[in-house]
């Protein structure tokens, strides 16, 4: 149900990703319903009908290799995609490339249109793309809301700074009531949903998730999992990558397989995961599910 893990490797895309999470945004600004939270504003958008990302034909790789080799598809707006694969597919090189650590080759990713290709990952995330990467990226020496303001330690308006805090703190409320103690301390689940809270600080519009169940038991994962529910439920778009396949299609709107960088599925969530070929592959075996959980 998991794919093997190769032991050990740490991209230093991903490494850079941590910088990407915690650069500065001008950050889209505030916005509020009735009835609702007022930084994120509740019930995604239908999800499958407004894609908010758009990667086309999409080459990219490192030094004289291409990893990604031509890779389409649509992040449709207030849902959650799933990128699943097995290891060296592409995926986090994939995410890096969304987020600008790495340059395109070839191709074009558009949010809402506009063309990220050739934006620095500063102006990526003052889009409201953030990445939250595959490793930990908490500042363990530092208290837990130390590391959840430096989310949004460029924005100017301090009103807005406390109101996002306040918001956060009610979305999780490990952040108030740990607040002086230090990341380090937390486990590796609490330290999860500390890195979601810091990169709510710059109300994304697009959040992008590395693998966050990496690592983490059973029991802990469905604690991450709800987080990432919720946050989809304050209206943020997630394009995930999972280790996890069968738990992470389960959770999201849309999957996409990608195997030696290009795709090789996508369609709802739910129709990868019943898909027999991919089943057999990836998921130990065919599945029948009768519902998303
Ligand atoms: N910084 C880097 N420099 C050179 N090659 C890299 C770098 N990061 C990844 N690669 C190579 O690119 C390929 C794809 O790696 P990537 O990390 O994107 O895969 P992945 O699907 O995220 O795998 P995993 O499931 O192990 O996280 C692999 O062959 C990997 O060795
Ligand atoms: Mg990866």
């Amino acid at each position: 149900m998991t794919f093997p893990r190769r032991d050990g490797r740490v991209d230093r895309a991903e490494a850079e990703a941590g910088g990407g999470a915690l650069g500065p945004s001008a950050g889209p600004g505030p916005s509020a319903g009735p009835g609702r939270s007022a930084e994120f504003p509740g019930g995604p958008p239908a999800a499958g009908v407004d894609p908010l990302l758009v990667v086309d034909d999409l080459v990219a790789g490192y030094g004289g290799g291409d990893v990604l080799r031509g890779v389409s598809f649509a992040v449709p707006a207030g849902g959650i995609t799933c990128v699943v694969g097995p290891n060296g597919a592409g995926k986090s090189t994939l995410l890096a490339t969304i987020s600008g650590l790495l340059r395109p080759r070839l191709g074009s990713i558009r949010l809402r249109g506009e063309n990220l290709g050739g934006k620095t990952p500063r102006q990526i995330l003052a889009m409201g793309v953030v990445h939250v990467p595959q490793r930990r990226s908490l500042f363990p020496q530092m208290t837990i809301r130390e590391n959840v303001s430096l989310g949004g330690f460029m924005l100017r308006d301090k009103t807005v700074v406390a109101r996002r805090l306040t918001s956060i703190e009610e979305m999780f409320p490990i952040v108030a009531e740990r607040a002086g103690e230090k990341a380090g301390s937390l486990s590796g689940g609490q330290q999860r949903l500390v890195e979601f809270a810091r990169c709510l600080m710059l109300d994304p519009t697009l959040i992008i998730l590395d693998e966050p169940s990496m690592g983490l038991a059973p029991r802990v994962l469905r604690s991450v999992f709800d987080a990432i529910r919720l946050m989809n439920q304050r209206g943020k778009t997630i394009l995930l990558v999972e280790q996890n396949a069968r738990a992470g299609l389960r959770l999201s709107t849309h999957g996409i397989v990608l195997e030696n960088g290009v795709v090789r599925l996508s369609g709802s969530g739910h129709a990868v995961l019943e898909n027999p070929e991919i089943g057999a592959l990836y998921l130990g075996g065919a599945v029948s599910t009768p519902g998303r959980s």
